[in-house]
């Protein structure tokens, strides 16, 4: 085999232009499900049936998370956020038969549902699905009256010690309905691939999946597909068969890249004559992907180092809701931070993230399972494996595989049969050989925690890209000994922990700290975990590897990791340090405020000039005679200035940083940093002003100042205009400052919110991941200044209304305007 491994050239997926509309079918046969449910939390017996007495229940439209309204409380698993989100969850909803259903198929569609979905209709057990991350559908004509009323009663079950973060309860994600002809397009059942791409033409080639009774029909299938700009490019027809496939020709591609993701839509139309009987939009994307051993990853022929963050799929104080507004923005910020490439740890993501990608050039690595055979808590996804994995992992790849920004699958992350030859290579060899049944146009990952473990074995090599976790110091030969061919990828690096604010001096090395927080200067992790300068000076002198997955862009719920008084292995409960309740890993905090690791990032992966300086400016009585001042900035040089007056110039590259370093396989006690200035200054009340400098020009500067006491509330919306949707957001950030407009750092202070009109509350938050402080509240207190409030548009226009009161200090109000 040739050391150049692997050419994906290809392009794909699905879903109308209208990015509101995400999953594939997506055609007026398609409609929301999500309204007038009632929801239970706890046993009920007999409520599958369809004269259930739950007058009692409580109204609930969908998307949603019991879990998140909390109490957070010692009694529950802080390693899953310290949140009551395993029990039994009742969700019940009273439809009409859709008018015309009779002789159609009537399809209901859930998104994903944690955990274990049990579904009936009419009393009638229709269907279960255990896996809460994957999406499931159920035909369940057969089970309606003819018209008039029916009852749709679905039973969640998640597990205590079942995750190893928080995961949700509940119908987190979106239900639809759809009636169709049973002459259709299967679920999932449209396939897009770009074979060939040259600048002058691409060929799409499609495989179409139909079901239903085509004997004797005369029944045919058109094909058009639409440029970015909504105009017929390409035309065919072919009769139908279950597999119908054709080729299509688009003259002068636009690309989907990272820059610019262009996307076209592939409308399929089924015919009966001149009848209609089904139609499916599928977008796409037209790129090619090439992944080699000694040069990495190209796309469109274009080198492109994978800036990649690791992602859980909650959204902080909203909890596992998926919300398109909240992930949007979640990707927006890691962009801003120089992302390109987001991996869902560790498992499918939803539908609208996969969506946004698409539109905002994001590339994704989409990963199956935490877990195979071998548990890592008491009551993982392990006891469903074996009945259930080939189907979600090819339920997964059906579903995601026009997406054109999905361009890796991985099988799993840091499998615990890695620890067995046989087990290994034999589930390995078998996932992969499912994701290959379905997709060559992409290669398969793994994200591996040991070596020389799963590469001596060979089950590394079952995969095409090896994802090694944690292991910057085998880059290069040690790993190329075990793989010569596979290309690398750093799955998972880093695991770096902060606080957002947070400074403890001196710069040493910690387990834990008695305050619960973990400094921002960067250096702390657990015994797995370095620093980011590691793993960046790794990848510069590896430029084969195709890039890093930093482990996390943002802080998710639950693992508090370095609190909880457990590793990463063990199964139970992890209180010992209550109330953290959530992770520190993240470069952004929970409610989106980026923590200084941001800016250490944006400074290795973004162009823009840009200069970040911490600690604050706020000291009292430190019992020290220096304060050490850290410069993160992409330019040549930086200049710090105190109090107006030069500290010194720092040569990026030159001047170096020590900072202290532990970790496995690490021989020394810390690292002469390159990518971090510094300067040692003693304390007095003023500023801190960094200038950076490119090419002796000065080009970026930020500065701090040092604030007096706190006088009042400032809030900063987001977004000041929303859509009148009832689920839009806008996050309002409230920020403490003096009476000068100076931000208070350190400031604590309770803010109570009044919110009037066309919008409500949806959560508050701090990013403080210490406190049992509830986000479904109208108050928060600020932490290190900060605190978040989430505002939620009603289903009607109008003002939204905000106002914001803090004790001793001066209000502010805002307002926003619902359309
Ligand atoms: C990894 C694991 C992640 C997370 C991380 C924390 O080993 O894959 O899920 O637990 O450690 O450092």
């Amino acid at each position: 085999m040739t050391r150049v491994m692997m050419m994906f050239f290809v392009a794909l997926t699905m879903a109308l232009a209208v990015p509101a509309i995400a999953a594939e079918p997506s055609s007026e046969y398609r409609e929301s499900f999500n309204d007038g449910w009632l929801f239970h939390n706890g046993e009920a017996p007999g409520a599958e049936a369809s004269d259930f007495d739950d007058s009692q229940w409580r109204p609930q439209d969908l998307p949603h998370d019991w879990a998140i309204e909390g109490p957070f409380d010692i009694k529950y698993n802080a390693r899953c956020g310290g949140l009551p989100f395993h029990g039994t969850g009742w969700y019940r909803k009273t439809f009409d038969t859709p008018a015309g259903s009779k002789g159609k198929a009537v399809l209901v569609t859930f998104d994903g549902a944690m955990y274990d979905a049990h579904v009936w209709v009419n009393g009638q057990f229709v269907g279960n699905r255990p896996y809460g991350y994957i999406e499931f559908q159920f035909d369940i004509s057969k089970y309606l009256n003819d018209e008039g009323a029916n009852t749709i009663a679905v039973r969640l079950t998640p597990e205590d010690l079942s995750s190893r973060w928080y995961p949700g309860a509940g119908i987190y994600r979106n239900v639809w309905i759809d009636v169709r002809n049973p002459v259709r397009v299967d679920q999932w059942g449209t396939f897009v691939t770009t074979p060939q791409v040259t600048d002058q033409a691409a060929t799409v080639s499609v495989e179409t999946t139909l079901t239903g009774d085509l004997t004797g029909a005369d029944v045919q299938v058109k094909y058009e597909v639409f440029d970015p700009n909504g105009k017929v490019v390409a035309t065919s027809t072919k009769p139908a068969a279950e597999k119908t496939s054709t080729q299509l020709t688009v003259n002068d591609p636009m690309r989907w890249d990272i820059e610019s993701p262009h996307l076209y839509r592939l409308k399929t139309t089924v015919l009966s004559g001149e009848e209609t009987l089904d139609v499916v939009q599928s977008r796409f994307g037209i790129r090619t992907l090439e992944f080699s051993k000694d040069k990495g990853f190209a796309l469109n022929g274009k080198h492109t180092r994978i800036q990649g963050v690791c992602l859980h799929h909650d959204n902080g104080p909203l909890g596992a809701i998926v919300n398109r507004r909240a992930i949007e923005r979640k990707l927006q910020i890691m962009k801003q931070m120089g992302v390109n490439s987001v991996r869902t740890s560790h498992n499918p993501p939803s539908n609208e993230l996969l969506d946004l990608c698409d539109e905002m050039g994001i590339l994704v690595q989409v990963e199956a399972f935490d877990v195979w055979m071998k548990a890592k808590v008491p009551n993982g996804y392990n006891k469903f494996f074996e009945e259930w994995a080939e189907r979600d992992i090819k339920d997964m790849v059906r579903r995601d595989r026009n997406h054109p920004s999905v361009f890796m699958w991985s099988i799993g992350n840091e499998i615990l049969e890695q620890a067995s030859k046989e087990d290994g290579n034999r589930i390995a060899k078998q996932l992969n050989d499912y994701v290959k049944s379905l997709d060559t146009t992409r290669p398969t990952t793994c994200g591996f925690n040991w070596y020389p473990g799963p590469y001596a074995t060979g089950m590394a090599g079952q995969v095409d890209i090896a994802g090694m976790n944690y292991k910057p110091l085998a880059y290069g030969d040690p790993v190329n000994a075990y793989l010569p061919n596979n290309p690398v990828v750093g799955s998972e690096t880093s695991s770096c922990t902060s606080s957002r604010g947070v400074y403890h001096l001196p710069i040493e090395k910690y387990q834990t700290h008695e305050s619960k927080q973990v400094t921002s200067y960067d250096i702390i992790g657990p015994p797995w975990a370095y620093p980011p300068d590691i793993e960046f000076d790794a990848l510069e002198k590896h430029p084969e590897i195709l890039g890093e997955y930093v482990w996390t862009g943002f802080d998710y719920l639950g693992e508090p990791t370095p609190y909880g008084g457990k590793d990463n292995n063990t199964n139970g409960y992890w209180n010992e340090d209550w109330p953290s309740r959530s992770s520190y890993f993240g470069a952004v905090d929970l409610c989106g405020f980026p923590k200084d690791r941001f800016y250490l990032y944006q400074s290795q992966w973004t162009e823009e000039p840009m200069v970040h300086v911490l600690p604050h400016w706020n000291w009292e009585n430190t019992g020290h005679d220096t304060i050490p001042v850290i410069a993160y900035s992409n330019c040549d040089e930086v200049e710090l200035f105190v109090n107006g007056e030069s500290a010194g110039r720092r040569i990026k590259g030159k001047d170096l940083t020590k900072i202290p370093v532990k970790f496995n396989r690490y021989e020394k006690d810390h690292l002469m940093s390159k990518y971090r200035m510094s300067w040692d200054v003693p304390f007095a009340p003023g500023s801190l002003r960094v200038v950076g400098y490119l090419d002796g020009k000065p080009v970026a500067e930020k500065e701090i100042k040092t604030a007096g006491a706190p006088a009042r509330v400032k809030l900063t919306p987001d977004r000041e205009e929303l859509a009148a949707d009832g689920s839009d957001l806008s996050y309002v950030t409230v920020r403490i400052e003096d009476a000068e407009g100076n931000f208070c750092p350190l400031a604590s202070n309770l803010v109570r919110f009044t919110v009037d009109g066309a919008g409500t509350i949806a959560a508050v938050g701090n990013g403080n991941a210490a406190t049992t402080a509830p986000f479904i509240a109208n108050q928060r207190e600020a932490f290190n200044g900060l605190c978040m409030l989430i505002i939620k548009s009603a289903k009607h226009a109008g003002e939204i209304t905000i106002r914001a009161e803090s004790d001793g200090l001066q209000a502010d109000h805002a307002s926003i305007d619902a359309k």
